[in-house]
């Protein structure tokens, strides 16, 4: 019997698992004890500062009465949902969706809606969208923390439009609602004035670390899921992280094995393959949460560190054909974290045959894919490849709420023994004003020079 709540199996990441060379000495992890107990401190005392308001969501359920409110009011008739938002403000409401969801997510059934992602300027999909979708039918969400993102408002303004012209300008209202912080930033300006209904991204709680609020649980609550559950498994989860003994935090554990690796051996690549499609888009997620925070050129006392792993997404078994040879025969630079799911609600018996393949018959197809992922870790190990599991005894709304928590919590560690603000994101800033200035914007007229200027100057005979 498996045991009923979330664990970490971090034995292949250690020297007892892959060598003395390749993995973590026991003594390295209890010596990393310390450390973090002082970053468990510091993160405490910021929470209860009012900062760092992603610890506290969790046991937030107003927040799920308030998404109900709002299905109540506007879902009606409602079969398509556009959630117009971008990095935080989209991939963990989709990697919420996606996983709890049926996975023929192009079916409306019972109070589940279509809900589309289109989180791009690009028009490829965005386009075909407003051709295809019935606006009759179709609810928008707008969802920026900040209020104020380019791609984000592009999109709104060309919904606003295409509500206005289809429905005429009452129409607004009843399909457009928007998600941001509650007093500051342009959307919340727009919002106000054109009276949409609201609901709110906490003023302390960051874009990458907002899927459980409104941001996420709204459209879980769209698609008719267990939004109550999510925050039910988080709090589980923020439970188990309240413990500042290492060992026995499994968000501790996650970090501190992630930065030991890197900082003794070098392991900058961040793998996460979870065996299960339902998790595909839980790993874009976790790319920006990992790249975003822990991408820093400065630590906390200004010196120029430069750090930061590159989170890696995969998907098993999938990836066995495309990159798992590059992770155990390539450079010695990975650490693989693996997503395997004990029991699945359906799974699929493969027929009895006879001949080559009758070592598959009456197997079911989730056991197969337990198989390769168990012969995939062995085969790291053995190629002194480290690696860890986390294992979700199911997936359904509790887990997947620890398994946000978790790597929510693990980020802000990780921060901490790095010595960086990971909450921060100042590296992007630069090329959004240079694209401001193309784009015309007031303001930002000398981005635009620097633009012209440099491509002016490059050479001429650079290009086949
Ligand atoms: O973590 C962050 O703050 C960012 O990556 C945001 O998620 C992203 O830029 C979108 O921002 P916003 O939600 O303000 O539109």
């Amino acid at each position: 019997m498996s045991e009923q709540r979330l664990s970490i199996d971090y034995a292949l990441s250690m020297a007892d698992g892959v060598g003395t060379g390749n993995g973590v000495s026991r003594a390295a992890l209890t010596a990393e004890a310390q450390a973090f107990k002082l970053g468990h401190a510091r993160l405490a005392q910021e929470v209860a500062q009012g900062k760092l308001g992603f610890f506290k969501l969790p046991s937030d359920l107003a927040q799920v009465e308030a998404c109900d409110r709002v299905v109540a009011a506007h879902g009606q008739g409602i079969e398509d949902v556009l959630v117009l938002g971008i990095g935080g403000s989209s991939l963990g409401a989709r990697a919420a969706v996606t996983a709890l969801a049926s996975p023929l997510s192009g079916s409306v059934h019972g109070q589940g809606r279509r809900l589309h992602f289109p989180d791009n300027s690009d028009p490829w999909l965005f386009g075909a969208l407003l051709n295809a979708l019935d606006p009759k039918k179709t609810l928008a969400l707008v969802i920026s923390k900040s209020g104020g993102t380019v791609e984000t408002a592009a999109q709104m303004l060309c919904v606003r439009e295409w509500f206005t012209q289809k429905l005429g300008n009452d129409a607004l209202p009843r399909h457009l609602i928007a998600i941001t912080d509650p007093e500051s930033g342009s959307l919340r300006a727009f919002a106000n004035e054109a009276k949409l209904t609201t609901l709110p991204i906490p003023s302390n709680v960051g874009g990458r670390f907002c899927v459980l609020t409104a941001a996420g649980l709204l459209p879980l609550r769209l698609a008719g899921l267990d939004a109550a559950g999510l925050l039910r498994g988080a709090t589980q989860m923020a439970a188990r992280c309240e413990d500042a003994d290492l060992l026995k935090n499994p968000a501790g554990v996650l970090a501190a094995i992630h930065v030991l690796h890197t900082r003794l051996f070098d392991h900058r690549m961040h793998v996460l393959i979870p065996y299960a499609d339902a998790l595909r888009p839980f790993a874009a997620w976790f790319v920006q949460l990992w790249a975003e925070s822990l991408g820093k050129r400065i630590d906390r006392k200004g010196r120029v560190v430069e750090v930061g792993p590159t989170p890696i997404p995969a998907v098993g078994a999938t990836d066995q054909h495309a990159q798992v040879q590059l992770f155990i025969e390539g450079p010695r630079d990975k650490l693989v974290t693996f997503i395997a799911v004990d029991e699945v609600a359906h799974d699929v018996p493969i027929p009895k045959n006879e001949g080559d393949l009758s070592y598959l018959s009456g197997l079911g197809m989730a056991q197969l894919l337990e198989a390769e992922r168990r012969g995939t870790a062995l085969a790291l190990a053995r190629n002194g490849r480290p690696s860890l599991t986390i294992r979700l005894p199911r997936l359904d709304a509790v887990q997947l709420g620890a398994l946000f928590f978790l790597f929510e919590a693990a980020t802000a560690y990780a921060g901490e023994l790095l010595d960086i603000d990971a909450f921060d994101q100042p590296g992007v800033e630069e090329g959004k004003h240079l694209a401001f200035g193309l784009m015309g914007r007031k303001g930002y007229e000398n981005h635009k020079r620097d633009v012209l200027d440099l491509e002016a100057s490059l050479a001429n005979d650079l290009r086949v």
